[in-house]
């Protein structure tokens, strides 16, 4: 929901987003990279937007349905916000380099809503409500950080501060929808939602931590195994006779057969 003149919201980050708040500054101060994370963050919100589109579809609860779009619109705003913002700083990037990717350290800090770990179609309203909540908490903790990080920067910075009041509100109104459709079972579906970020999370650290461990290892056998193979395939070469090889006349039929 657009609400440009609503105070500054009150969302206090994570103490785990807070002290990465250096490794943020550090990955937002390059110009390019903060370009490919703004076109991320506008792909990431564009396909929360359209799930949540999708969840206003399939939900059986008018009042849902409708809290659904509104939430789907703002999503679907926030993309559109991200990308323009990204467009007006690429001139400033160097556009030769655009394409290349560059560390951004998802792994510690995933942007979107995560949507695509939930089957929309075929969950309950319960577990929407509650992965939304957690999730919207999670993107208003990271965004809070990133506003704060970015004070070189008045002009994204003042995104962030408008996407923030929305996933403010996503996250209020997730909750207590959550709490009005199961008074009694609401804390477990947010525990359940929290585990199976938890996995999703462990999952995602451990997946970049294999492949940093695969690359390592494989440097290691390029430098330790290869140049042994090397030295043999090179003292063998030495024996080998140069240039051509007359065949022995008791071979004349070589041309007939295949040996
Ligand atoms: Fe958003
Ligand atoms: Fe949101």
């Amino acid at each position: 929901m657009a609400a440009t003149h609503l105070p500054r919201p009150l969302v206090r980050a994570t103490g785990f987003d807070r002290m990465l708040a250096p490794v943020h500054r550090w990955i937002w101060r390059d110009a390019e990279r903060r370009v490919q994370k703004l076109l991320r963050f506008g792909e990431t919100e564009t396909d929360g937007g359209r799930d949540i589109l999708r969840a206003a579809e399939v939900t059986p609860d008018p009042l849902l349905r409708r809290l659904y779009l509104v939430h789907a619109i703002d999503e679907l705003r926030h993309g559109v916000m991200f990308r323009r913002r990204a467009s007006a700083l690429q001139p400033a990037s160097s556009p030769s380099s655009s394409s290349k990717p560059r560390f951004q350290a998802d792994w510690l800090a995933p942007g979107g809503h995560g949507l695509d770990d939930l089957k929309v179609d075929e969950e309950s309203d319960y577990a929407m409500l509650a992965f939304l909540h957690l999730s919207e908490k999670a993107a208003a903790s990271r965004f809070t950080v990133y506003r704060d990080v970015l004070q070189d920067d008045p002009p994204t910075r003042a995104v962030f501060e408008e996407i923030l009041r929305d996933e403010v509100f996503h996250m209020n109104y997730t909750y207590t929808q959550l709490a009005r459709v199961s008074p009694q079972r609401h804390r477990r579906y947010l525990w359940r939602a929290r585990f199976s970020r938890l996995w999703k999370g462990y999952l995602r650290v451990a997946t970049s931590l294999a492949g940093v461990i695969g690359g390592v290892l494989l440097t290691i056998q390029y430098f330790v195994l290869l140049p042994p193979f090397a030295w043999l395939a090179k003292r063998a070469e030495r024996h080998d006779p140069h240039g051509w090889t007359p065949i022995p006349p008791a071979r004349p039929d070589s041309l007939n057969r295949q040996y």
